[in-house]
């Protein structure tokens, strides 16, 4: 038996663009990270796919990502869960600062470090900071997490173990069951589950670099390991200028 399963990472966000720390601030789509939702809407309809449940984070650019595309599919109506356990890495203090202002001030290695590295956090969100009031009292976190889950600042690792038990326990058994299934998250919840299905090593995720509003497409057997992992929907050239673009927002000026 053979699954398939379709994931994205959300169009680019306005503060993608303006090349912020974002993590779990509620970022909108910039009208580029739109128009990539529509035209990965329209790759995965000329590919043929349709889906039957499709699962993203509490935070809008991978909600509306997901209804654009879903909306090119004429698939509006499929069921949708929606939940923090897919939200993107929570930056901490990182969260509002420019990444290459950051890199000028602590060095690129440094920011490499925090963007990348496996377990290495980035420093806590403080009480002081502009963005705590907003994401603490966020209404959308009143069914988790728990007051003692609610992150200040998250490693890969850590969003790795708060990303799984929902593959596991939600999506597994949905895959399982033979629906066809779509996620639209973020770069680094996404990166936990690449992480998680190809076995990658600590090292060899410090190279992978999601691209924005591109879907990729793994063909998992039954014990749920990859037959082929990792294919996108794009010519081989625009994903690969597009993960170098990610790679480089981290960059000194
Ligand atoms: C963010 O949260 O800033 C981005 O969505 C992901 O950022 P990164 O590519 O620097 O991890």
């Amino acid at each position: 038996m053979v699954y398939k399963i379709v994931m994205i990472r959300h169009g680019e966000s306005s503060w993608n663009k303006e090349n912020r720390f974002c993590g779990w601030f509620d970022a909108d789509l910039s009208e580029k990270g739109v128009q990539e939702a529509h035209a990965a809407g329209k790759a995965l309809k000329d590919a043929g796919y349709q889906f039957d449940a499709a699962h993203t984070s509490v935070l809008k650019r991978a909600q509306i990502t997901l209804q654009t595309v879903l909306g090119e599919l004429g698939q509006s109506d499929i069921p949708i869960n929606k939940t923090w356990r897919l939200n993107e890495r929570h930056y901490g203090g990182l969260t509002g600062l420019d990444k290459a202002e950051t890199a000028a001030k602590h060095g690129e290695a440094q920011v490499q470090i925090w963007r990348r590295s496996f377990d290495v956090p980035p420093p806590p969100l403080e009480e002081s900071s502009e963005f705590y009031k907003i994401i603490m009292d966020d209404p959308r976190y009143a069914n988790g997490p728990t007051k003692e889950e609610f992150p200040m600042f998250e490693s890969l690792k850590l969003t790795i173990e708060r990303t799984l038990p929902y593959w596991n326990d939600v999506i597994v058994p949905q895959i399982k069951e033979g629906k066809r299934i779509l996620i639209a998250a973020h770069g680094n919840s996404l990166r936990g589950i690449v992480k998680h299905l190809d076995n990658m090593s600590e090292d060899a995720i410090m190279g992978l670099n999601l691209p924005t509003g591109i879907p990729f497409v793994y063909e998992l057997d039954e014990n749920m390991k990859p037959i082929t992992s990792m294919q996108f929907l794009g010519d081989e050239e625009t994903v690969r200028k597009a993960m170098e673009a990610v790679a480089n927002q981290g960059k000194a000026k």
